[in-house]
Order: structure tokens, then sequence, then C-alpha cells
């Protein structure tokens, strides 16, 4: 498949004049993470972030910046990989707040501001496998939703975790119109000890910066052993449960999409293979170099201990 990419859209073209001149003068400035919450939207999204660089980064070579944000799945803005790029700019960021509850001891409302309090920001370099059959290398800011599951207080009888997205049609084109690909909100699920392990985050930037919308502002969900679709973007509720909650994927088709979504080269898709990826940016054309799929994104060395004994085949 040839994919045509269209050119990154300068911000100066979705934003205001005024706010953009603005937020050119602000990020001019160093920006600690923290007064993140004191900033306007438009600026937020803009603003530069200070993170401190995670020894749990990948030494590959980070996908160019313009790539990571133009070529995207995110349905909630349409299909078409060039879709969340054009579109997203449409969703309003802030205020914004994330529901935590079920099995937890403090359910609670938080804001933004809030949630980003829980631990101090890091610089996560990070490969991506998307079960599509491509793969990109993205420098994440975030921090390990660990840190947000343990301040709400995780009840013994929690055993998973769900996720879901902003339902809001208005500014999110591929929630209205005739044809709805899913059924929203877009959920996910995870294990308990997934989402407690250390490589799992909550990220809020990339590229030095805040998320931009199409990669799933202001909040979202990064595991990077798994298929890209288990990170969940524009979170706005998590909750911890006794049962395996149900995720968007799976409900779609539960024969091509399981729960646990680990990268695997030897359990193809039923429709293809997934023993070899393309990393986006390496060629194009005739000359897409394809390169081997590592076991659990090659990341096993940390996680293959959290499915020992389990039937990886039968657990796709
Ligand atoms: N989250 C929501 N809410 N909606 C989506 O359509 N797509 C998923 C995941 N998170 C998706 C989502 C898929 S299939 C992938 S591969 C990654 O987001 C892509 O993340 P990126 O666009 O930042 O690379």
């Amino acid at each position: 498949m040839l994919i045509r990419r269209p050119p990154d859209i300068a911000s100066s073209e979705i934003t205001p004049k005024e706010l953009y001149l603005r937020r050119r003068e602000f990020i001019g400035g160093v920006v600690a993470a923290s007064v993140l919450g004191a900033i306007g939207v438009e600026d937020a999204r803009a603003a530069k972030i200070d993170a401190a660089k995670s020894p749990l980064s990948t030494t590959e070579t980070v996908t160019r910046r313009e790539d990571a944000t133009t070529y995207n799945n995110f349905y909630e803005f349409g299909t078409g990989k060039d879709d969340p790029g054009r579109k997203a700019h449409t969703l309003t960021t802030a205020p914004w707040s994330v529901k935590i509850d079920g099995l937890v001891n403090k359910p609670a409302t938080y804001t933004l501001e809030d949630v980003l309090k829980s631990a101090p920001l890091e610089e996560r370099i990070y490969r991506l496998r998307c079960v599509e059959g491509w793969s990109m290398v993205i420098p994440w800011i975030g921090f390990p939703l660990a840190a947000v599951l343990n301040r709400a207080g995780v009840q013994s009888k929690a055993k998973y975790v769900a996720f879901e997205t902003l339902v809001r049609p208005a500014e999110m084109p591929g929630q209205s119109g005739l044809f709805q690909p899913l059924p929203w909100p877009y959920v996910e699920g995870l294990r308990l000890d997934e989402a407690m392990h250390p490589l799992t985050i909550l990220a809020s930037g990339m590229y030095g910066e805040s998320l931009p919308n199409q990669n799933g502002a202001p909040l979202r969900l990064v595991v990077p052993w798994k298929y890209g679709f288990k990170s969940i973007k524009s979170i706005v509720a998590i909750r911890l449960v006794e049962t395996q909650p149900p995720t968007t994927w799976q409900t779609s088709d539960a024969g091509e999409y399981g729960f646990f979504s680990n990268v695997n080269p030897e359990v193809d898709h039923p429709r293809w293979s997934q023993a070899t990826e393309r990393r986006i940016g390496e060629g194009s054309g005739l000359f897409v170099k394809r390169r081997p799929t590592l076991m659990f994104n090659g990341y096993a060395d940390q996680v293959a201990s959290l499915y020992a004994g389990l039937d990886l085949k039968a657990n796709y």
C-alpha cells in the first residue's frame, strides 16, 4: 500500500493568531511541567516540558516528529491515517478531568493538573508497534500509571483496570456522521499487574512538548510491549474492576483482536503475518525495508515473567 502523507499542519494555521503569538513568547522560556496546569489550552498544547531522561528508553533512532503527528490511528477523527492530523485540532482539551473509580479507596474526579502531579514527568523513548505492521520510536513524556493507581488506593479485590476515551461528537467527527467505524466510547483494559508494571505510563507529552491532539491529548496510555491499539488516547475514566473489562477491538472482532494483544512475531493476525514490521520513515514504495518484529516488542526481559505459564497463542 502506498501511503500519502499531508504536510504537517503549522500551528499558526490552526490557532488564532493572538494565541499563536502568545504561545511563541511563552515557549521562549523554559517551562516546568508543573506549571502546565496554570496555562490555557492553546498555550498548553505547545508548551515545552522539562523532563528527566528515563534509563528505560531505547537508544534506537527516534521517528521524525512530522511522521508521528501525521500518520495516526484515532478513529474518533476518522479512519484515514491523515484524518487525526488534519481534524483533531477541533478537540478542546482544557478543562479536562479524569474520573478514577471502582475498587479504589479514594474514588475521585481529578483535574488533569492534579493527575500530572502524581509523579515527576520523564522522557521515555519507546518503540510503538501497531497491529497493522508498522512501527515508530517515540519520545513520550509521562509517568508510571502505577503512581496514579497507588494514589487512588487499589483495593485487594481489583484485578483489572478499565480505561475510557472521551465521547464528544461535536468535536470528534468520527463519532458523528453516518458511518460509525467503532462503538463509542473507545475502551481498553489491562490486567492489574500489567497496569502496575514500571514500563506502563500515562503520557501527557512527546518530543519535548505537550501532546498534540492527534496523539491523544491531553492524557493517554502507553504500553510499549503491546500492539498500539491498547495505548488508548484522550482518557476520561479509569476504573478498577474485578473481572476482565470489554475492549473496543475485541468487541468489534474477537477472532482478530484479543484482550492481551502482546506483540508476538510467532502469533499471526488471522489476515496477515506479524513476523516483520515497517519502521515509519525507513524507505518507501518498492524500497520499504522490513525488520523482524521482536517478542514483546523487544521488552521481553522486563515483561515475559508476567505471562509465565500462559499459552500466548490461546491468549492473543
Ligand atoms: N485511542 C483511541 N481513543 N482511539 C483510537 O482509534 N487507536 C489506537 C491507539 N489509541 C486509537 C487509540 C491505535 S490502533 C494505535 S496504533 C495508536 O493509538 C496510535 O497512536 P499514535 O497515533 O500516537 O501513533
